[in-house]
């Protein structure tokens, strides 16, 4: 291959090993464990995946099992979580997915899922509590030609992937403009106790690495040109209960600045997926703050808006995942975001010790919380795997401040997101700081248990479903309950109702 036709790959030890996707996927063995990138529907790999696939299903014809473990960021796309379960090639998938064929071969026992925390997979891996890796799947930009590699869209765990892999397979993608190189930060600066040493990054888009990935050539055995977009999924456009809740969100905000318990620029933003949060970062458009910075793990339209106008000054996070419409324009501009985005490896992004000293405001989706401040956030009835708990937890947990928010109700109003207990336990009362719903909005901090309840009924819960709630919880009280009433049998067949009416499967 002449270097004229492969421009994106310069190192020439690396252009001699390209290949087709289908021969690059004929080397990954049966029964591997294979790191692939991707974070968010972003830079995931587009071809080998579903090479893959297509091998997998002929020999599954031949009477020959095949399966992989599969590791990535987070979620992906159909291309890839999506073909690969189609043709029931996965054995065990960490750490976070939301392809709805992967759900339910997961729910079904299928695929052994593993959902830990997104900032602990990296070193989770280097600790050795996963297993080996004998093959990574990396999707990068462009190959210099010292063999440096220029980061895609996501950095999610390529680092740690390109690293503790024992071969590697390398997709370049020659449609996402090869001006963002630049953008990236990665950090080599890592280590595992007890060598580990303090992260120096003290504010939020600070570069404290390099803007390329490593590999030692001599591990890489395929090298596979392609040229496809990312998953691009469009957001609904913010409906009344996602304005609703921004508005509380950013009532809320505006009153901790009076009460100078937050500067008026605020701390930097973390927003979790979804249209609610996308909502939230809408809502902020309009409102009374300025020169806001983002520290997140995925950057969505709603941030890149903010940069666009110039609310927010700059953003950090692991990936970029945008709608076709925000995705062009931040193709048509990336001389602009370039200077304002930085994206880093997952283990920084969404690293407890940053988190906790940038002070980051977290704003996480959550699927139903409980009187006391318990956070479900991915189990359906308890035992349903929606689609895991990705960094909800890193931030939550660190953060200087921690909202989670729902609408009051799903599933049309059949269902009640505030209940007497969760029927999962992703985030304890001692993590959640500020619930939110459409309803209102419930300060939980400082609060006793008792107190707790009270205002999250008031506050969060649906009319339909506040006197039952209060109800409840005022027997509880009555029949002897001690520090945090309950009443067990009750408070678990409020859900199995719920079941038992069928609208609540995943
Ligand atoms: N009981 C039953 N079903 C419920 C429910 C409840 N209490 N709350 C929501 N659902 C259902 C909805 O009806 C919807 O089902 P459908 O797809 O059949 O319509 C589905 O769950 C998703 O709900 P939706 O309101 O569309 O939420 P969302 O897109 O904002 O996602 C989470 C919410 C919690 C699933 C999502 O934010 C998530 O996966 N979070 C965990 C990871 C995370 O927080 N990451 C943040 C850091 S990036």
């Amino acid at each position: 291959m002449s270097s004229s036709s492969a421009p994106r790959i310069q190192n020439p030890a690396l252009r001699r090993k390209i290949m087709s996707a289908a021969e690059a996927a004929a080397l990954i063995p049966a029964g591997a464990t294979v790191g692939m990138s991707g974070f968010t529907g972003a830079g995931y790999p587009k071809q080998v995946p579903q090479a893959l696939a297509t091998r997998i299903q002929a020999e599954h014809a031949a009477g020959r099992p095949f399966q992989i473990d599969l590791w990535t960021g987070a979620s992906t796309a159909p291309e890839l979580d999506g073909v690969l379960a189609q043709v029931n090639g996965l054995r065990r998938r960490l750490p976070f997915q939301s392809d709805p064929l992967c759900r339910q071969r997961i729910n079904a026992g299928e695929i052994d899922y593993v959902d830990i925390h997104l900032s602990h997979v990296a070193q989770h891996a280097w600790f050795g509590f996963l297993g080996r890796m004998q093959v990574a799947v990396v999707e990068v930009l462009g190959i210099l030609p010292d063999g440096r590699l220029i980061p895609s869209t996501a950095v999610g765990n390529n680092k740690t992937w390109l690293e503790i892999a024992d071969q590697v397979i390398l997709e370049v993608n020659a449609l996402p403009p090869l001006a963002m190189e630049g953008m990236h930060d990665i950090y080599y600066g890592t280590a595992i106790p007890p060598r580990r040493q303090p992260i120096h990054l003290t504010q939020a888009t600070e570069r404290i690495g390099e803007p390329y990935l490593h590999v030692d050539p001599a591990k890489v055995i395929a090298v596979v040109e392609t040229c496809q977009g990312d998953r691009n999924t469009a957001f609904a456009p913010p409906d009344a209960v996602s304005n609703q809740i921004a508005a509380h969100i950013i009532d809320f905000l505006a009153h901790e600045v009076k009460m100078d318990r937050l500067p008026q620029n605020m701390l930097p933003l973390q927003s979790g997926v979804g249209n609610v949060a996308n909502a939230v970062l809408a809502g902020l458009l309009d409102g009374p703050f300025d020169h806001l910075l983002g520290f997140t793990e995925v950057l969505q339209d709603g941030m890149l808006e903010l940069i666009k106008r110039g609310k927010m000054t700059a953003a950090s996070a692991t990936a970029i995942s945008l709608s076709g419409e925000a995705q062009k324009e931040f193709n048509d501009h990336i001389d602009f975001y370039r200077d304002r985005i930085v994206l880093r490896p997952q283990e920084i992004s969404n690293h407890p010790e940053l988190v906790r000293r940038l002070g980051v405001i977290a704003m996480n989706a959550m699927i139903e919380a409980d009187i006391y401040g318990n956070i479900n956030s991915t189990h359906i009835m308890g035992t349903g795997m929606m689609n895991g708990i990705g960094g909800s937890g890193d931030y939550a947990r660190n953060g200087y401040l921690s909202f989670f928010v729902t609408p009051s109700v799903a599933k049309g109003g059949a269902v009640s997101c505030i209940v007497p207990m969760v029927s999962h336990v992703d985030h304890t009362e001692h993590d959640t700081q500020i619930i939110v719903t459409e309803q209102g909005l419930a300060d939980l901090r400082g609060l006793s248990p008792r107190q707790r309840a009270q205002v999250v009924i008031d506050r969060c819960a649906h009319p339909d479903y506040r006197p039952l709630l209060q109800d409840y919880f005022d027997r509880a009280r009555r029949q002897g309950a001690q520090h945090t009433p309950h009443l067990l049998g009750e408070a678990l067949s409020w859900h199995d109702r719920c079941l038992r009416t069928g609208s609540m499967q995943p």
